[in-house]
């Protein structure tokens, strides 16, 4: 399993600060592999506070750009010059608020390879879509747009994090999640081999209360948290189900 906190764009330093320290000490032994993604700014400082523990820690996002005139964005490279170890590429809010496109996923997945460091790739369908029962054709695009064909070895995690249950409150049900992770393994054995046994991740409104069932879903390895991530007891409940399932 693998659980990973998206920390968005929220929190003082002193928040980031305490939040790291309290799951870096009571981070149960055992625990599955932890990370955290807290707002660029706050990287450094997260780092030290967890530098003592297991957990690791990654940015929410990457230039697709080595380096150069690109005001406001942080590299591939710059990450990992921090310490940083993963990054999240391809976010419903990236998408939808940057007007991201497929093509510009798949370069920032590129640039993340190539800096060396695990990206998570997400991917989802929103309500419309869903509704017009083209969910897991839009998956399929998704994935098929936004991982290179030729791959070896590389440190990728696919998160399916369907639009309409993020910081919603609503969750895909156990079959529906079940139908669309079974769907995601399959299509990764069939075009991207080396992803065969990666862990794919659901994310939108997982929290404690419902974490036992996220996990008890087919082919979910583990979660990609928003709001639940922001509180330690929050987050460590759902270390604790990821643990138990
Ligand atoms: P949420 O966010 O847990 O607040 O729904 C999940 C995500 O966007 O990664």
């Amino acid at each position: 399993m693998f659980i990973a906190g998206n920390w968005k764009m929220n929190g003082t330093l002193d928040q980031a600060r305490a939040l790291a320290r309290a799951l870096a000490e009571q981070l149960p032994a055992g625990a599955p592999t932890t990370a955290l993604f807290p707002p660029a700014p706050h990287l450094t400082a997260v780092l030290e506070e967890v530098a003592d523990s297991p957990i690791f820690v990654g940015g929410q996002d990457c230039s697709p750009h080595p380096d150069g005139a690109h005001t406001g964005d942080v590299s591939a490279a710059m990450l990992v010059d921090l310490g940083a170890r993963g990054v999240i590429v391809g976010h419903s809010e990236r998408r939808t608020n940057h007007g991201e496109t497929d093509a510009q996923v798949l370069a920032k997945v590129t640039a993340g390879m190539q800096a060396g460091i695990g990206v998570i790739l997400c991917v989802g369908e929103t309500l419309e879509q869903r509704e017009a029962g083209q969910a897991e054709a839009v998956v399929r695009g998704q994935l098929a747009a936004g991982l290179p064909e030729t791959l070896s070895g590389d440190a990728i995690t696919i998160a399916y994090e369907p639009v309409w249950a993020i910081g919603t409150g609503k969750v895909a049900t156990r079959d529906d999640m079940s139908t669309m992770h079974r769907m995601i393994r399959a299509w990764l054995r069939e075009h991207r081999p080396a992803l065969a046994e990666t862990f794919i991740l659901y994310g939108g409104s997982v929290k404690a209360a419902n974490a036992d069932d996220v996990f008890a879903a087919d082919e979910v390895g583990g979660a990609l948290v928003g709001g639940a991530s922001l509180k330690s007891d929050d987050f460590l409940g759902i270390i604790t189900a990821a643990m138990n399932a």
